[in-house]
């Protein structure tokens, strides 16, 4: 018999709490829409042990506009050995999606049960465009996690708003990690930090402390360098951490800029607040640099947007900062107060450097919706 050391005895017990009781209603057939958006981390997740476990706790702004949309669809069938399911993306039949859902279903079966008693189709789509190089597994897999837990809530009569949430956000995470991130706004806390008293590596929890007003309705305008297909996915990033040189110390960073940005959310330290930003985004991307095999994701562009944001803040007050996804793209975060001249820049010199001059214009958000 394997023994179980305490975190790790910890970690099965609070997997249990998300086991259903045998449901008491039944249910043949239905269906529910729910708009889940996009986030972006501040500290950065890259990493990960099994189950989706992460190896250091993260922090993101959930956004407003970048949003996927899912009506999951229901009919009650004979219980089957497989999972039966179609999946449409934009009104067309998406077959390539299917492995990804497969090993979503499989994973999730245990806390599930009524998953393989339907047959289910998946109607998708992204306020996003579909080849802007956003990635749309934090949207689509948080979407689908709430549609599945809307029918668990009808299927068991009676679940609390925390505990839907809580465990929308423990299922969306064992699709794709960041999802956890994406069920509830403006700013979420996914891993444990000693900080921090109900972080969780199993969910993202809503962030405990004060938030200073600087950080309300901060700004997200996302420069789109390229719109290809990630040449390495995210899975694979994440693997590469296992025989890292740097990956200890980079997963106590992580624990330390988590710490450092409790006061500076606290105090509204703007200048504080982008070196953390600055460097997690570049940190990042030096592991993907230190990896082995290595690989850049960042562009030529990527690099002309970043020096013109650091030329553009030495020449004014801007507190305008970049972060980056594991992608080429862009993010640039600022105060409300600063959209009109940031904007100004962002046209007059920073579009160029965009694949046919596209950028979104986002916001911190608050947290998926329920359409239907
Ligand atoms: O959720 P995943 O497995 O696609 O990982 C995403 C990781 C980053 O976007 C690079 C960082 C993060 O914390 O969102």
């Amino acid at each position: 018999m394997k023994l179980l050391s305490l975190s790790e005895l910890e970690l099965h017990m609070n997997r249990e709490y998300f086991i259903p009781k045998p449901y008491s209603k039944t249910l043949d057939n239905g269906s529910v829409t729910w708009s889940s958006p996009s986030n972006i981390a501040l500290v950065k997740y890259w990493g990960k042990k099994e189950h989706q476990i992460p190896e250091n706790p993260s922090i993101s702004f959930t956004l407003d506009y970048c949003k996927t949309t899912t009506t999951l669809s229901f009919s009650k069938q004979e219980d089957t050995s497989e999972f039966s399911f179609e999946v449409f993306l934009d009104g067309i039949e998406k077959d390539d999606f299917k492995p990804k859902i497969e090993t979503f279903f499989i994973r999730i079966e245990a806390y599930l049960p009524f998953l393989k008693g339907y047959h289910f189709k998946i109607e998708t789509s992204n306020s996003f465009p579909h080849s802007s190089g956003i990635a749309s597994s934090a949207s689509g897999m948080s979407a689908l996690a709430l549609c599945l837990m809307s029918i668990e809530k009808q299927l068991s009569g009676d679940i609390s708003e925390a505990y839907f949430n809580q465990k929308a956000s423990f299922l969306a995470r064992l699709g794709s990690g960041s999802a956890c991130r994406s069920i509830e706004g403006d700013l979420i806390v996914w891993g444990t930090h000693q900080d921090i008293n109900d972080s969780s590596d199993l969910y993202g929890i809503k962030y405990p402390f004060d938030v200073h007003e600087n950080f309300k309705n901060y700004q997200d305008t996302i420069l789109l360098v390229d719109k290809g297909e990630k040449q390495v996915s995210s899975t694979v990033g994440h693997n590469l951490m296992h025989e890292h040189p740097f990956a200890e110390r980079r997963f106590e960073q992580a624990h330390e800029n988590m710490s450092k940005l409790i006061s500076i959310f606290k105090t509204g330290d703007l200048d504080a607040f982008i070196k953390i930003v600055e460097s997690e985004a570049l940190t990042l991307h030096a592991m993907m640099m230190t990896s082995m095999p290595y690989f850049i994701l960042m562009k030529p562009n990527t690099l002309e947007i970043i020096n013109k944001i650091w030329s553009y803040r030495n020449e004014t007050n801007s507190k305008i900062c970049f972060t980056l996804d594991a992608g080429a793209n862009v993010h640039i975060l600022y105060p409300e107060n600063e959209m009109e001249n940031v904007m100004e820049f962002i046209k007059n010199e920073l579009v160029a450097y965009c694949q046919n001059e596209h950028y979104i214009s986002d916001q911190i958000g608050f947290g998926a919706n329920q359409i239907q």
